[in-house]
């Protein structure tokens, strides 16, 4: 039996959401008193409504990415195994929600220098890097450490057109046949829309190993999907566990009472923390394996809910602006203004029951008795300590701060974690009254670049465009 089989250790695993501080009797007129989350009844029963029915209908078809992947998650399996053999390298291409789950989830589970270990102690795994910008100093810079006959790419588009991806696409395909010739496309595999964008027609005409993005399932939402799953399992993460975690969680978030819903409840407080102007979150791991899941939050956080409209058309102008910290290194530069600049955040803690390592701090210095306090402590008690202390520091100041506690950074807690904050976010579109799930604010930029690049049927756009304001030299300084 599988660890993640048994349900006492399911439940050991189980993450927490704990928002005392997000309380008045802790945090004093800052935070929410009781009474209010519960007048607010009506609008948590019509967005639980909504939810329902929007899952009803498929339009949150990521939330059955738990159920429905057995067949391609053995696929992925097989192929991972086969790609080992193969290949020293496997590069992912790919931009925004097709790039940052990834990263978050290979940081988390994997060794933290897994790239710069031998082989053998990766399980024979291939490095994995992730190229998510078109910076040209980085994508050459990738080519003078990579040997292309020992590297596999997995190209990952959900539109199948983003430029940045497709730029890349063009970059290395054209690199590689010249180097391999007819034997390219055994070097690609393309993750992307079943039927929508170019990446389907041109995997197609190449023959490419392809995996699908189900329909309903938009980039930001989509790392439990082969976006995810192909990187990880290449990697030696067991996605089973992994997508074991995200059901475990569903049970709990599909709960209809918002008292017993702990994502219902973290968008409730976060939706209450909007309304009283604190406009901005603030997501702090206090664990490097959790640096980047706090870059996939805020993708997820800020391009669901920034927008201009509600859903029936009215301007709003919402959305909460996520900060990426990391405890503890940004108590030494942030925490001074979280606990006296303005009341204008919530932070968010991520902690981690038991670390995967335990580093002693050994004796030492015994005649200077403030250095010789930390001998017979560890790293880990240290970290844990200073949690603690930020903790209390924004506490006393009457900061509002929530924590999500890991027992253990695994599979099947980073499963959970994903989920939870999926469907925060989801339900707290709902609570504003909002689409989440597009990003019409991207799109723009999207377009306005084609338009400058040329693309065909881009032309009014280019027009558009061409005739914005000239800058005025008076407003820049050399
Ligand atoms: O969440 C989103 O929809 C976006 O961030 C996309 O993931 C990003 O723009 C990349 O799009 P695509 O996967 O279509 O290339």
């Amino acid at each position: 039996m599988k660890r993640y089989e048994d349900s006492s250790w399911q439940d050991r695993m189980a993450i927490s959401f704990d928002f005392n501080n997000m309380m008045a009797d802790f945090v004093g007129q800052e935070g929410f008193k009781w009474e209010e989350i519960e007048s607010l009844e009506p609008v948590l029963k019509r967005a639980g409504q909504a939810m329902v029915d929007k899952r009803k209908a498929g339009e949150m078809a990521w939330r059955e990415l738990p159920y429905n992947q057995a067949q391609v998650v053995q696929d992925i399996i097989e192929t991972a195994d086969q790609i080992k053999d193969k290949f020293d390298n496997f590069v992912a291409l790919g931009i925004g929600g097709s790039a940052l789950g990834p990263i978050a989830v290979q940081q988390a589970l994997n060794h933290m220098f897994y790239n710069e270990l031998p082989k053998e102690k990766r399980g024979g795994r291939p490095r994995f890097y992730v190229v998510d910008n078109i910076d040209p100093e980085r994508m050459e810079g990738l080519f003078d450490i990579i040997d292309l006959e020992k590297t596999l790419f997995n190209v990952i588009t959900k539109s199948g057109s983003t430029s940045e991806t497709m730029s890349q696409l063009l970059i290395v395909v054209d690199l590689l046949k010249s180097k391999l010739g007819d034997k390219f496309s055994d070097h690609i595999i393309a993750t992307t829309d079943r039927q929508k964008g170019n990446l389907i027609k041109i995997a197609k005409e190449e023959g490419f190993k392809t995996y699908y993005i189900p329909d309903g399932v938009g980039g930001r939402f989509s790392e439990l999907s082969p976006v995810g799953l192909l990187s990880a399992a290449v990697c030696g993460i067991d996605i089973e566990e992994m997508l074991t975690g995200a059901a475990y969680m569903d049970k709990k978030v599909s709960q209809s009472n918002p008292y017993k819903n702990p994502a219902y409840m973290a968008a409730t407080l976060q939706f209450l923390a909007m309304k009283a102007g604190k406009n901005i979150s603030v997501m702090m791991p206090y664990a490097d394996s959790l640096k980047y899941m706090a870059d996939w939050y805020a993708q997820l956080w800020a391009e669901s809910l920034g927008k201009r409209y509600d859903l029936q058309g009215n301007e709003v102008f919402v959305g909460q602006t996520p900060v990426k910290a990391l405890g503890v290194t940004d108590q030494h530069s942030q925490v001074q203004l979280y606990t006296e600049g303005p009341f204008d955040k919530v932070v968010t803690f991520l902690g981690v029951g038991e670390y995967r390592g335990k580093v002693a701090i050994p004796k030492g210095y015994e005649d200077i008795p403030a250095v010789a306090f930390l001998s017979g402590h560890c790293l880990n008690e240290l970290i844990h300590a200073e949690q603690v202390a930020t903790e209390y520091a924004l506490l006393k100041a009457n900061r509002l701060s929530r924590t999500i506690t890991l027992p253990q950074v695994n599979a099947f807690t980073v499963g959970q974690l994903l989920y939870f904050m999926e469907v925060e976010t989801a339900f707290a579109g709902e609570l504003l009254n909002i689409n989440a799930f597009d990003q019409p604010g991207v799109e723009e930029g999207k377009n306005a670049t084609y338009a400058l690049l040329g693309r065909p049927g881009y032309e009014d756009k280019k027009a558009e465009l061409d005739s914005r304001p000239k800058k005025n030299e008076k407003y820049i300084i050399r």
